[in-house]
C-alpha cells in the first residue's frame, strides 16, 4: 500500500528532494524527488556528454541507495559512525521514496545541519573538535563522496546541547564514472583527505558570511523541526 505524504509538510527540502517524517515511524525520513525538478529537466541542463546518460543515473534516490549498499558491503557497520543508515524504498503518493534514519537530537527535535549550527553558534571549540573527530573517521574509512557540503552534514546533539557526532546525510559516492573500488587504498585515502580540506574551506567561507542578516540560501535550513505537535495536518494527531 502506498504511504500518504502529500497531507503533511516536508521538514526540509534540498536541491533535488523533499524530506518527510515517515508517518509510521518518527525515527525515519522518506525522501522523494521534488515534483518541480523532473529528471528530464535535470538532464537537459547537463553538458555533453553527461546529457547522454540514462535518466536513472540522475536519480539521486537510486544513486544514494546503490552507494549505501556498496558502502555497507565494503566498509560495514563502522561507516554508520559518520553516515546515516539507509533502509531502501517505499511507494508513496509522491512517487518512490527512499527511507533513511532520521537524525534527531536528545530533545527529539530534528538535528540541524552543520551550516545552521555554525551560523547560529559560530565555529565553537566543541564544533571544531567534532569536525576533527569526524575527519579522522572519514579519512581512515576512506569514504567516497562528492564535495562534503555544510548542508549535507547534520550535527546531532545531546539533551544538554552538547554535540554527539556529525553525520553525512547526502552527497555520497563517486562524482565520476569510475567506481571507487577501482582505486588503491592510498588513492582513496588521499581523495577523502581532499574532501575534508574542502570542507574546512567551506566552513571558512560561511564564517566570512556570518555577519550578514539573512541565512545564505534555503539549503540546510529546516522547514519544521519534527516536533509532533507541529504536524497539525497529520490526521492521527487530531484524534
Ligand atoms: N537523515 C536525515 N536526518 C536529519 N535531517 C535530514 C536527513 N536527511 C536530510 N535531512 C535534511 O533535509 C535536507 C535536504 O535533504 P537532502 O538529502 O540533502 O536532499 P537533496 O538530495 O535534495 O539535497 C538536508 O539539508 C537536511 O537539513
Ligand atoms: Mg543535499
Amino acid at each position: 500500500m502506498s504511504i500518504q505524504l502529500s497531507n503533511q509538510e516536508p521538514f526540509a527540502k534540498g536541491g533535488n528532494r523533499l524530506c518527510f517524517i515517515h508517518p509510521d515511524d518518527p525515527g525515519l525520513v522518506i525522501k522523494v524527488r521534488r515534483p518541480d525538478r523532473p529528471l528530464e529537466k535535470k538532464r537537459k541542463a547537463k553538458k555533453f556528454p553527461k546529457n547522454l546518460r540514462p535518466l536513472s543515473s540522475l536519480d539521486d534516490n537510486l544513486e544514494e541507495f546503490k552507494v549505501m549498499r556498496s558502502l555497507d558491503k565494503r566498509i560495514g557497520e563502522s561507516v554508520y559512525q559518520v553516515v546515516s543508515r539507509c533502509h531502501g524504498f517505499v511507494e508513496t503518493d509522491l512517487g518512490k521514496g527512499l527511507v533513511s534514519e532520521l537524525v534527531r537530537d536528545g530533545n527529539q527535535k530534528i538535528s540541524h545541519t552543520l551550516k545552521q549550527y555554525i551560523w547560529d553558534n559560530d565555529f565553537t571549540e566543541e564544533c571544531q573538535q567534532a569536525v576533527t573527530e569526524f575527519a579522522k573517521t572519514w579519512t581512515s574509512l576512506c569514504v567516497p563522496s562528492r564535495d562534503l557540503l555544510l548542508h549535507n552534514i547534520v550535527v546531532q546533539r545531546e539533551l544538554d546541547g552538547s554535540i554527539t557526532r556529525l553525520l553525512v546525510i547526502d552527497g555520497l559516492g563517486s562524482p565520476n564514472l569510475v567506481p571507487d573500488s577501482f582505486y588503491s587504498r592510498p588513492a582513496r585515502k588521499n581523495r577523502a583527505e581532499k574532501k575534508i580540506q574542502k570542507l574546512h574551506e567551506k566552513i571558512e567561507q560561511l564564517l566570512a558570511q556570518r555577519g550578514a542578516e539573512e541565512f545564505p540560501g534555503y539549503h540546510g535550513l529546516l522547514i519544521h523541526d519534527g516536533d509532533a505537535s507541529l504536524n497539525s495536518t497529520d490526521e492521527r494527531s487530531e484524534n
